[in-house]
Order: C-alpha cells, then sequence, then structure tokens
C-alpha cells in the first residue's frame, strides 16, 4: 500500500515557531517530526511516500530528498496555492487501482497500521478512518459509530451542544480510489468537510477503526511541548531513553563535572554544559547548544545552536534555533522563534510569544 502524507497546513497555531519551520519539521527530541511519521510507515511496508505540501517545501524536500536514507521512495507533490487536505490528496494523485493511505503530517501515533489495512478488507471500507478518543473533541472531527464500526455520522469542530461522544477522527485515513473521483482537480477541497459527511449521506460503507494507543497532534506549542515530555517519559513506544540514566547526551560535547542533569533529558552532539549549570528534565537541547556557568534549563525543549549565557535561566518553555539569553535573564513559560537575542538581565514576562530576529531589553 501506498501513502500520501499531508504537510501543507500553515501551522498558524504553532507560529511563531513555524515562521521559518514548517510544522513537519519541527525538532521532537532534536529529529524533525516528519521523520517518525515516515519512519513508521517503514516499519508496515509502506515505502513508497508521498507528501502534499502547499508551503516551506524546501526545506522539507532539503532534509528527505529521494527518501532513500530512510529507505523509503519519496516524492512531492506542491501545490501553487493549499488545496485542502482532499485538494491536496487528489494533486497526489498517482495512483488508481488500490487502496492507498493518507495521514494528517501533523499527528504522532503508535496506530497499528497493519491492523489498520486488515480491518479495512474484511469490513470491504470505501473509506476507513482511524478514531481514538479525546477528552474534549471540538478541536477535532467527531465520530459517531453504529454496529461493526460503521460510521454514521462525521461533524469537524462541533461545538459542546454538538457533541455525543468522545471519539474523533485521528487523522489517518485508508481510501480506495473512487474516493478520489469524488473530488475537483485544483480545487480547495477538504476530506472533513466536503467528501466524508456527503459519501454517508449517500450510505457508502464508510468505517471507522478504533484505537487508543499513543496519539497527539502537534497543533499547538502546549501539545508540541506535551509530545516532548511523553517520549521522554515512555509513553510510546517509538523512543526509549536508556531506563538507567533517562539522559541521552550526543557526541562531541563538554559537560562540566560540577554541571547537574535531572532526568529525563535528551542533549544533542557538540553541546557545552558549563560549571555549575542546572539542567531540570523533562528538558531537550540541540545540536551546539551551550549553557554557560550557573544557567538554569528546566521542562523546557531548545532548538539548535542556543546560547543560554552565564546565570540565565529558562523554565517551562519552547526556544527556536539559533537563540542568544543574555547573562542572568530570565525566560518563563514562553515560546521565542528563531535568532532571537535577549539582553543580559532582562526578565521576559511569562507567556511572551517572541518573532523570529527580535532583540528584547
Ligand atoms: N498539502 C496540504 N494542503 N496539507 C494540508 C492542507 C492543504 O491545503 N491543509 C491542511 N493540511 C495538512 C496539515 O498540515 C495537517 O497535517 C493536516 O492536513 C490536518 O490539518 P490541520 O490544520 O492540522 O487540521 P486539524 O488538526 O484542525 O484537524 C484535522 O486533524 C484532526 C486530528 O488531529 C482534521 O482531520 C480533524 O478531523 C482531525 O480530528
Ligand atoms: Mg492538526
Amino acid at each position: 500500500m501506498k501513502a500520501v502524507i499531508l504537510v501543507g497546513g500553515l501551522g498558524t497555531r504553532l507560529k511563531p515557531l513555524t515562521i521559518n519551520t514548517p510544522k513537519a519539521m519541527m525538532p521532537v527530541l532534536n529529529t524533525p517530526f516528519l521523520e517518525y511519521v515516515i519512519r513508521r510507515l517503514s516499519r508496515h511496508h509502506i515505502t513508497e511516500i508521498v507528501l502534499a505540501i502547499s508551503h516551506l517545501a524546501q526545506p522539507i524536500e532539503g532534509y528527505f530528498g529521494d527518501g532513500s536514507r530512510l529507505g523509503v521512495s519519496l516524492s512531492y507533490a506542491i501545490e501553487e496555492t493549499a488545496l485542502g487536505t482532499a485538494g491536496a490528496v487528489k494533486n497526489a494523485e498517482k495512483y488508481p487501482g488500490g487502496a492507498f493511505l493518507v495521514l494528517n503530517g501533523d499527528i504522532f501515533t503508535d496506530l497499528d497500521l497493519t491492523a489498520m489495512m486488515d480491518f479495512h478488507r474484511q469490513r470491504q471500507s470505501l473509506a476507513t478512518i482511524a478514531m481514538t478518543p479525546v477528552e474534549d473533541p471540538t478541536s477535532y472531527g467527531l465520530i459517531e459509530t453504529v454496529t461493526r464500526g460503521r460510521i454514521a455520522r462525521f461533524l469537524e469542530k462541533p461545538s459542546w451542544e454538538q457533541v455525543t461522544t468522545n471519539m474523533i477522527n485521528a487523522g489517518t485515513y485508508i481510501l480506495e480510489p473512487e474516493v478520489l473521483s469524488s473530488i475537483p482537480p485544483q480545487t480547495n477541497f477538504s476530506f472533513e468537510h466536503d467528501v466524508f459527511p456527503p459519501l454517508l449521506e449517500r450510505g457508502e460503507p464508510i468505517y471507522a477503526f478504533p484505537s487508543s494507543c499513543y496519539w497527539m497532534d502537534i497543533g499547538t506549542p502546549e501539545k508540541y511541548r506535551q509530545l516532548n515530555q511523553d517520549l521522554l517519559s515512555g509513553k510510546s513506544n517509538q523512543y526509549r531513553l536508556d531506563p538507567v540514566t533517562g539522559v541521552s547526551i550526543g557526541e562531541q560535547g563538554y559537560c562540566h563535572p560540577t554541571a547537574e542533569i535531572t532526568a529525563p533529558a535528551v542533549i544533542g552532539s557538540h553541546c557545552s554544559i558549563g560549571k555549575n549549570a542546572r539542567l531540570t528534565g523533562p528538558l531537550v537541547i540541540g545540536t551546539g547548544g551551550t549553557i554557560a556557568e550557573g544557567a538554569v534549563v528546566e521542562d523546557s525543549i531548545i532548538w539548535h545552536q542556543a546560547t543560554i549565557a552565564a546565570g540565565a535561566s529558562v523554565r517551562h518553555s519552547i526556544i527556536a534555533n539559533d537563540c542568544r539569553l543574555g547573562a542572568d535573564s530570565i525566560v518563563e513559560g514562553s515560546v521565542i522563534s528563531d535568532n532571537v537575542i535577549v539582553a543580559e538581565g532582562y526578565k521576559m514576562a511569562i507567556g511572551s510569544r517572541i518573532q523570529p530576529g527580535t532583540s528584547i531589553g
């Protein structure tokens, strides 16, 4: 079976992190998010993959290329203007003749794709939608099922009054090629609004494949940070930290013997951790980070090439690439985009969102 991964969304709710970095390339434990998705497909022997992209294609194509490094064959279907979820799949259409997979490209899950494919065949389904329980279905596509998982109703982003179940669209579909014929070419069209509801109204056999395995949509900074924390604490079977130390430190780094690192923590290669620095997990520090003498990092995700100068502290925050926090500065509960400079001694307001390239204080 072949797959299309939707990686075209603007990542609006993740701004300012997604101004320079597409959502799919956001680092999760220092590896681009999409790499986990592709590796998981490959483990289920799905190796022909199309990436449907509508903006910021270059960083994705530059990193993954033809996919050979990951043992898959990747091609790219690039939209001139965003075509919506279904329009993007239509644009990527290369696979008549067999059922194929469609994945929302912003979901981290342990979903058993092989079991889902078996379920799809057994039910002789036209479209099978993976389904997962959540606490708040209003941010998702609500799914009501009847017997044997047959879907009776699909309602995208219901209001609380419309919520009848906690089961939602988990963003993985297996579609028979006939579904593509209901999608007009080069038109903005969505599975959630324009494809699934009309197919259900016509009584077509559409099934939900239920699963309660690990599942996370990284749509907001809070969820993105939660995903990193969940992986550090072993909630998904796709990542295991060293069970003894709970700390992973990349190659060619330096850690002063007085520095204190509390698990769980992932620290990239070429990092320098200074005297009396205090690093308290869950935390991730990217490649080439410098955490100077007496600096504190706690419960945070720091991307590549950061400098946290002496005595500075970062708590409960996300810091994107190439940032410099001056000596004794304080950052808490904030999201800082790339190339930001924070002046020495500056105390940032809790909950700040800082645009790329800003100098503060
Ligand atoms: N190529 C392309 N073109 N991709 C797109 C486009 C587009 O125009 N629009 C969205 N995407 C991609 C996004 O990058 C993302 O990977 C996926 O399609 C879903 O879009 P989101 O914008 O993240 O939607 P959502 O999270 O609000 O809701 C969707 O996902 C939920 C599960 O997380 C819906 O499918 C819901 O029904 C579902 O419950
Ligand atoms: Mg999403």
